[in-house]
């Protein structure tokens, strides 16, 4: 029976409950509710020691044995080395929507720096469908992957470009931009669970000996890209390392930008909300 297999499950892999759930789910391809007096076929069974195996000898990350992940109201599919979508970046994401609610209007375009497998980009073109979202990575299967969510949740008001960064914008300018760069500091890295390490590119995790590579370039440049705009409360929001919260705001103002930090769902520093420095800070 299924409650056995999801024991079976969570004491060979340290997988939760609910993910032992997810895990049947996927290879029955029934949701657990009808599949709570069945037992596995002996095909299914097979997979479920091939799953446990990839889990256990090989540090694979779940979602990418189920093949996608829920994001907001979108099914995202992610596959080895995109980055997997992270419940942090989802928090902030939703902040801004709510947040951008009543400026609706003024949101007219939207550019995701470092799509991955499209998760931001697409949240926000679905919340926003006035407008036109840009979403851009440098590497090419994180834009297949992005296409491919872009797609099949049925997203139209959102393109794609191959570009190290502004690189292809030229003058182009947006009301909002968001990015999710790569900012872990080098030095953390053996620290850093192996299902990330052995499975998630490098290039998605990583930005120089003190993480903040990507981000600097992100921070100078982005002021030129920015459609000044004093009835929006931000402009330009950034996920951030935890331990970069003094450094951002003091780059941030290098470059014109004032910004505020603000933390995640678990307790960290994670994001940098920025906005130009002409407007004044707003206050909710
Ligand atoms: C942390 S991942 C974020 C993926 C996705 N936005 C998310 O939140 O799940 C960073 C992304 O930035 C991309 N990236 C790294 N360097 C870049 C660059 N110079 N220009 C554009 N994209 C870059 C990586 O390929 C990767 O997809």
């Amino acid at each position: 029976m299924m409650q056995d297999y999801i024991k079976k499950i969570v004491t060979a892999c340290s997988l939760s409950k609910q993910e032992a759930i997810w895990l049947l789910e996927h290879i029955c391809q029934e949701k657990y509710t009808t599949l709570l007096i069945k037992n596995l076929t002996p095909e299914q069974e097979l997979l479920l020691t091939t799953y446990l195996d990839q889990i256990k000898k090989e540090n694979k990350p779940l979602a990418y044995i189920i093949g996608w992940v829920p994001f907001l109201n979108l099914k995202i599919n992610v596959r080895p080395p995109i980055l997997i979508p992270r419940p942090e970046t989802e928090e902030w994401v939703n902040q801004i929507i709510k947040r951008l609610s009543a400026h609706k209007d003024e949101i007219k375009k939207i550019l995701d720096v470092g799509t991955g497998s499209g998760v931001i980009g697409l949240s926000l073109a679905q919340a926003f469908p006035q407008a036109n979202v840009v979403a851009l990575d440098i590497n090419d299967q994180a834009l297949q992957l992005a296409k491919e969510n872009s797609k099949n949740n049925t997203l139209n008001n959102i393109t794609f470009i191959k570009s190290n960064l502004f690189e292809k914008l030229e003058n182009q300018k947006f009301d909002l931009i968001v990015s999710n760069p790569p900012y872990i500091p080098e030095n953390v890295s053996p620290s850093l669970d192996t299902s990330v390490l052995n499975w998630e590119d490098p290039d998605a995790l990583f930005s120089g000996k003190e993480g903040l590579d990507l981000i600097t370039k992100l921070l100078e440049k982005s002021y030129n890209h920015i459609r000044l705009n004093q009835k929006l409360p931000f402009q330009l929001v950034i996920e951030i390392d935890k331990t970069h919260h003094e450094i951002i705001p003091a780059l941030a103002s290098k470059h014109r930008l004032n910004c505020s930090i603000e933390k995640d769902l678990f307790g960290n520093y994670r994001t940098a909300w920025c906005i130009k420095k002409q407007q004044k800070p707003f206050n909710y």
